[in-house]
């Protein structure tokens, strides 16, 4: 059986075989991988210790299986093409061999800086192709990198690195999104105010933003290049990695405490990665795949990046965001490079949905053979515009449901082989065997029927570990329910066997496609010295999917309300990132607490929904009155 699924039967055939067979299942597929050594066994797993090893004892290095391997055959096809935010710059175009050349050159110089296998070093850059290429640089020379989106704080990058006790980092002077300047290299001088780990920065030019270069610990990344170029030797040798060791931490919200480092390991997740992407896009050697996500989330990791570069893709890179100039920015960009793969996300479709055909005009997508979705429920209306405006009714949509634990799409379409039905994610890929349960874990069998989605066996992609904390690992995915995986989604699974995935059942909002916990909001609101109490829940948003509402009992203070509120914003956006800032305050005098002093969220998720009447039994309450004033109160 091959590596690329051409018709739906084949599906079904791979699909059968995978629940099977699946070591050999997944045997078969590795061996379309380049391993300096092979498996001596493709499988051991215990879900209820949240342990699970792929190809244990074999070898390899991810970078020889995404660069060299093409160096032969396709050495001057574009690896990466990248669209800078200003469109009257210059774009580049890299090739696969001078990927090669520059992941060798970083790699180099990483090691010059005195990195080891094993190390981790935090990434927070601009989406630029150097950001690419300080992935690929760590994976060559065995570091685990840490990328942290742009997007985040201070606070929150020094609570990363502290957790996975990095070493290095590499950032830039700053970055364009829009009309704004990101101040990359400010906020990284912030948070290492708290990170004795790191003894050495590295900066990259791009923005030309001032900055403060402290002598012993930062040097310029065209200066380290330099060096490396003065010493002659552009080789770098890939190291050779266990299969199972670690190749990079991506944090992630949950419903408790602080963000979790997901840990992905090299060989499984490379496997995964390679063989989802080339079945779910169906992608053929000349076509230009444009992943629109930032690499600062697992959609840039395993698509853009690495799921791409495995099968030998052009990848697009853009730096920018979707509505500057103008709402057409997306459109031009397929036009300009002639995009034939576009997957992009629920909440850029719908806010460019918003901007009518204007943008539109003019601009030929007639490239276009593939469309992808990404990141939250898709509603009806924004794929069919998807289908109709942009696939102009010829490209399959893939809905692709997947999370960063998982490494990998889980539930989609193959495109142009699955029938797709809008709003559906469809079927499991092959290897994957998705189940629903209710609330007493027990498995709900048969059609027409919605629960809890867990997924029974493990597939190559699947979370080792959460880093330097495997119990909170245990506990989170493993331990809800007996032997299985808890995605933490409901899920709907329709007469035909079609799941739909319908969004979050614990506490954690899906904002603009990205993970924000409401403890984790609610921890930052606290944070202003006017705060007592918060309490922050998720409710139904026309562009981001969902928004951010909290409900916050202030002290005595001295401030109106409105400076108050917006001092409540300026916290969260220092403590974790404007991306958690709530999109509504609602000051209230009390909150619906049980008479243990547990908080009602239910109820309060129901007045931020706007159903007043269906508030349920309020009886239970300690003080049934403050229901009352909030819905008096409600925004
Ligand atoms: C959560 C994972 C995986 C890439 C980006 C997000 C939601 C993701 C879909 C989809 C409905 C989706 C789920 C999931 N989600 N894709 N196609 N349809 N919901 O990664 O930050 O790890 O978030 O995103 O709720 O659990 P993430």
């Amino acid at each position: 059986m091959g590596f690329r699924i051409k018709t739906f039967e084949e599906y079904q055939q791979a699909y059968q075989k995978s629940v099977t067979q699946p070591e050999l299942f997944w045997a078969e597929i590795a061996e379309n991988f380049t391993w300096k050594k092979k498996w001596d066994k493709v499988l051991e797993s215990d879900f209820r210790k949240a342990n699970t090893k792929w190809f244990s004892g074999a070898q390899l290095n991810i970078t020889e299986n995404c660069i060299d391997r093409y160096l032969e055959n396709q050495g001057h096809k574009p690896a990466i093409i990248w669209e800078p935010n200003n469109p009257e710059e210059q774009h580049r175009e890299i090739t696969y061999k001078e990927l090669h050349h520059k992941v060798s050159q970083v790699g180099n110089m990483l090691k010059n800086n005195g990195v080891k296998k094993g190390d981790r070093i935090c990434i927070y850059m601009p989406m630029v192709p150097e950001l690419a290429i300080s992935v690929l640089a760590c994976a060559r020379v065995g570091a685990i990198h840490s990328v942290v989106f742009g997007g985040f704080s201070a606070q929150s990058i020094a609570d990363r690195i502290q957790d996975a006790q990095c070493e290095l980092v590499i950032t830039a002077d700053g970055g364009f999104r829009g009309t704004k300047e990101v101040p990359l290299k400010n906020v990284i001088d912030d948070a290492l105010v708290q990170c004795p780990s790191v003894r050495r920065v590295i900066v990259l030019t791009r923005s030309q933003t001032p900055v403060s270069m402290l002598k012993g610990r930062d040097v310029w990344w065209e200066d380290e290049l330099k060096k490396v170029e003065s010493m002659g030797n552009s080789e770098c040798p890939a190291e050779p990695m266990d299969a199972e060791d670690e190749l990079f931490i991506l944090y992630t919200s949950g419903s408790t405490g602080k963000p979790k480092g997901v840990v992905h390991t090299c060989g499984g997740y490379m496997v995964y990665t390679g063989y989802t992407f080339a079945n779910v896009f169906q992608y053929e050697p000349s076509e230009v795949f444009f992943c629109t996500a930032d690499i600062g989330w697992i959609t840039g990791h395993s698509y853009l990046v690495y799921g791409a570069l495995l099968q030998g893709a052009t990848t697009l890179m853009f730096e920018g965001v979707p509505t500057w100039p103008d709402a057409g920015r997306f459109w031009e960009i397929v036009d300009k490079h002639q995009v034939n793969i576009l997957y992009t996300a629920p909440t850029a479709i719908r806010s460019l949905m918003a901007y009518g055909n204007e943008p539109l005009k003019g601009k030929d997508l007639s490239s276009l053979t593939k469309l992808g979705s990404v990141g939250e429920p898709i509603n009806e209306e924004a794929w069919n515009w998807f289908s109709e405006k942009i696939g102009k009714g010829r490209c399959p949509i893939v809905d692709t449901w997947w999370q960063t634990e998982t490494g990998g799409i889980m539930i989609s379409p193959l495109a142009g082989i699955t029938p797709t039905k809008p709003s559906y994610a469809t079927l499991p890929l092959p290897g994957i065997q998705p189940c629903l349960v209710d609330e007493n874990g027990k498995e709900i069998e048969g059609n027409g029927v919605s629960g809890n989605l867990c997924i029974k066996f493990p597939w190559p992609g699947i979370i080792r570990t959460t880093y330097g904390d495997h119990e909170r690992c245990r506990t989170t995915y493993f331990s809800t329910y007996d032997n299985k995986y808890f995605t933490g989604d409901g899920c709907l699974r329709d007469e035909q066997g079609y799941y739909r995935i319908t969004g979050r059942v614990d506490d954690v909002i899906n904002v603009s496609g990205h993970r924000i916990g409401t403890a984790e909001v609610e921890n930052a609101i606290n944070m202003h010295a006017d705060v007592i109490e918060s309490a922050v829940v998720g409710y139904p948003h026309d562009i981001k999917g969902q928004g951010i509402y909290a409900y916050v009992i202030l002290g005595t203070s001295l401030h109106d309300h409105e400076l108050t509120r917006k001092d409540i914003l300026q916290t969260v956006t220092r403590i974790i990132g404007a991306i958690a800032k709530p999109d509504k305050i609602q000051f209230v005098s009390g909150l619906p607490k049980t008479r243990s002093g547990k908080i009602m969220r239910r109820i309060l998720r129901k007045v931020a929904e706007g159903e007043m009447d269906s508030l349920g039994d309020t009886s239970t309450l300690l003080d049934p009155s403050v229901v009352d004033e909030i819905k008096a109160g409600a925004l």
